[in-house]
């Protein structure tokens, strides 16, 4: 019997594993440069976590969450976005505010496999608790952009929007409630029944009778209360200051109760529309409260698709993490292990190499040699070991030298800088 990766999951090897790694590493240096600290909290939790968060109706929690009960009988699930765990983390260890994380992480969701949509997911992310300012709105969407510029990738649509608060959002539910009742009869089937369950969901049915409907709906923009207007326009300014291009989206629905205000999806012009968002965040200045925390404690953040950012990188042709050929290549002719005692010592000089574990006569090693695209290769067999002296020889040129072993990192770094 063999066994396969379960639907919608994949094993990632090199190149995409490594491009992954330098995206973390990329994203890791960037937002510590702003102060984030990397946090990183169980891929499970008890379910209340993401359903008190994420909301019981949304899609996530009713339909994609893995559910289970531990040998403990307690009902978890595994982690379909990283923001409650972050929230739940913030409140139990009392962190002083302004609490700033980032975090790489899977995400797990029961979704219907495709391209650039998968069961098991990862997720760049970050969050900052503690803040109503709109300097962190501000902040966290530069951080964004700057860190997809930073890859190379600059051909994406930036959608901004505010989804109002606690007092102007169940008035725009009610108008938007209204409305749809009215047209109740031309919605998708789905939505026919469903629309008063959470109308804004209807906003982001991609079916042609609810998007001729939601046309001439009301929308947000014109129902936010006089506070969340002048929140949202700072956060425009400030975006506008900083030349972020952006698109005011009052139909931006996102998919989870607990947004509040600011709103914002990163959308790849290279990807396939239902796959296209690479990104996408927003406010939840109630979670924190949500789950138990102390009251007014905003917070705000992002979560990225490592794998549709990747799925971006290849259909430009961007590579940031291109194969590293070995500086040096040993051919090892002599009757000892000498080979892993050499490759060793030269890599703690932080010189890379490669050999055959397997050693092969001098025609099949210097094959390999050449194969490995490897700068240098160092040969040596008994006799040379016995004079020790060992020989460099430039794979690119065929130039050969001989040094003895005390000088052998030195030569080489020599060799290699002159090569560049
Ligand atoms: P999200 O929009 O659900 O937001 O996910 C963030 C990103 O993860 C998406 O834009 C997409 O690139 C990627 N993604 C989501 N689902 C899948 C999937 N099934 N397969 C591949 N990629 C996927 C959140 O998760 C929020 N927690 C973001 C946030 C952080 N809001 C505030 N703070």
């Amino acid at each position: 019997m063999s066994f396969q990766a379960p639907i919608g999951t994949r094993d990632i090897f090199a190149p995409e594993s490594k491009t992954i790694g330098a995206l973390i590493a990329k994203f890791a240096s960037l937002v510590e440069l702003a102060g984030f600290d990397l946090l990183i909290s169980p891929l499970f939790e008890d379910y209340e976590v993401f359903a008190r968060s994420a909301g019981q109706a949304s899609e996530v929690v009713s339909k994609e969450m893995y559910v289970f009960s531990d040998r403990g009988g307690r009902e978890m699930a595994l982690r379909p976005e990283g923001t409650a765990s972050v929230v739940r983390a913030f409140i139990q260890h009392q962190n002083p505010t302004p609490f700033k994380a980032w975090y790489a992480t899977p995400a797990f969701r029961y979704e219907k496999p495709q391209a650039g949509r998968y069961r098991q997911h990862h997720q760049l992310g970050l969050e900052v608790i503690g803040s109503a300012s709109p300097s962190c709105d501000i902040e966290i969407i530069e951080l964004a952009t700057s860190f997809l510029k930073s890859i190379g990738i600059s051909n994406f649509t930036l959608l901004v929007n505010s989804m109002g608060d606690e007092n102007c959002r169940p008035l725009y539910r009610e108008a938007l409630l209204d409305y749809l009742g009215s047209k109740k009869t031309e919605l998708c089937q789905d939505h026919q029944d469903r629309f008063k369950l959470n109308p804004l969901r209807v906003l982001d049915c991609k079916k042609p009778e609810c998007t001729s409907v939601t046309k001439d709906a009301p929308m947000i923009d014109a129902m936010l209360c006089q506070e969340c207007s002048s929140h949202h326009q700072e956060v425009l300014k400030g975006l506008s200051l900083l030349a972020i291009d952006f698109i005011s989206a009052p139909r931006l629905v996102r998919g989870f109760d607990y947004y509040t205000r600011t709103t914002f999806e990163i959308q790849s012009n290279s990807l396939d529309s239902s796959q296209n968002a690479i990104g996408g965040g927003g406010r939840y200045d109630k979670l924190v409260e949500k789950l138990g925390g102390k009251s007014e404690t905003p917070g705000i953040g992002f979560g990225m698709g490592l794998e549709r950012l990747v799925l971006v990188l290849e259909a430009n042709g961007i590579e940031i993490a291109p194969k590293q050929s070995p500086d040096v290549y040993l051919v090892d002719l002599s009757s000892n292990l000498n080979s892993p005692v050499l490759a060793g010592l030269l890599r703690r000089c932080g010189i890379s190499v490669d050999y055959s574990y397997e050693k092969g006569s001098m025609k099949s090693q210097m094959r390999h040699a050449n194969k490995s695209g490897a700068t240098l290769a160092i040969i040596f067999g008994q006799r040379e070991l016995e004079r020790g002296l060992y020989k460099i020889k430039d794979l690119a040129t065929g130039e050969e030298s001989e040094v003895p072993l005390t000088a052998i990192e030195e030569a080489i770094l020599e060799k290699l800088s002159k090569i560049g």
